[in-house]
């Protein structure tokens, strides 16, 4: 959850849409392709099958939703749920471009309840969605209340723990940043972190009433090569870096710059390395 004290925040989700809404147009293709190589392998890893009825909770730009859509077929449906206007506009287009008749996508923030009835559906998916919701527990606790004995949950998340000791510097900077900044960020309360630990997701996973997950992971990384082209991928690695470098004018951003670079300096090889981790997990209704 958000801080809601901040009287300039009206609804926590509101910061996190906008993120998502900038993003929309560079998602599917950002990072070379890193969110469709995502959603990819956790459609391949739900295994939808002809006739299924899919529930898609944060569904973005449909990258999940429309691939597992074309594999349920017509007599199959898939339901998409998304805070972000902008993303949902884009999974719609893909749907009507696909000519896919077995979607909607509906608008909707996803807190803690889902609107549906008991045992709706075949399959629930959250495609690294789960970190934004209110309370994760209870939206798997849902998920778990929407599906149909003999159903399934398929998640990705990031895994935050394999991060570099680049990315660990630049983080804890933007922490300072953070605390000195004049405006407030919106910030996660409490840490969302650990969910992407396998230890972790499959604990609540059992928790919210599925049976034994099987989890897997997908890693990859890259150098970049100068602090600007490190700042401007970082900027788009979640809401909180978004809302705060986008306020930073030209002589902030260049002073910036310049620390990070030394401070890349004294990390020799380790410089401007960074890594993408996920963990997947596709349990059964218990
Ligand atoms: C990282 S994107 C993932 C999109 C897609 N599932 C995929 O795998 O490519 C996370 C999505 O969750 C949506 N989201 C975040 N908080 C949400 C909420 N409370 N309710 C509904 N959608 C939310 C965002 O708008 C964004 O589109």
């Amino acid at each position: 959850m958000m801080r809601t004290s901040d009287p300039r925040i009206s609804d926590p989700a509101e910061p996190i849409a906008d993120f998502f809404d900038a993003f929309a147009a560079l998602y599917d293709d950002w990072a070379r392709g890193l969110h469709s190589r995502v959603a990819s392998r956790l459609v391949t890893l739900s295994a939808p099958t002809p006739g299924e009825d899919c529930l898609d909770v944060g569904c973005g730009t449909g990258l999940v939703a429309n691939a597992v859509a074309s594999l349920v077929g017509p007599r199959g449906t898939v339901v998409g749920l998304d805070v972000a206007p902008g993303m949902l506009r884009r999974a719609r287009d893909r749907s009507r471009s696909e000519g896919l008749r077995n979607t909607v996508f509906e608008h909707e923030r996803v807190s803690h309840r889902l609107r549906f009835q008991d045992g709706l559906f075949d399959l629930v998916t959250l495609g690294t969605s789960l970190a934004f919701l209110g309370d994760p527990l209870a939206v798997l606790t849902e998920a778990r209340r929407v599906l149909r004995d003999g159903g399934r949950i398929a998640l990705s998340l990031r895994r935050r723990s394999l991060v570099t000791p680049a990315q660990e510097a630049f983080f804890g900077w933007l922490e300072e940043l953070t605390a000195q900044h004049w405006r407030a960020i919106p910030r996660p309360q409490g840490s969302r972190s650990p969910l992407g630990e396998p230890q972790t997701l499959r604990r609540l996973l059992l928790e919210a009433g599925f049976g034994e997950p099987v989890t897997t992971m997908l890693a990859t990384g890259s150098q970049m090569p100068s602090a600007s082209a490190w700042i401007d991928h970082m900027t788009w690695s979640g809401p909180w870096p978004w809302a705060l470098l986008t306020t930073l004018g030209p002589t902030e951003r260049g002073r910036l710059e310049a620390a990070l670079g030394r401070e890349m300096e004294r990390m020799g090889d380790e410089a401007f390395h960074y890594t993408d981790a996920f963990t997947f997990a596709v349990a059964p209704t218990a």
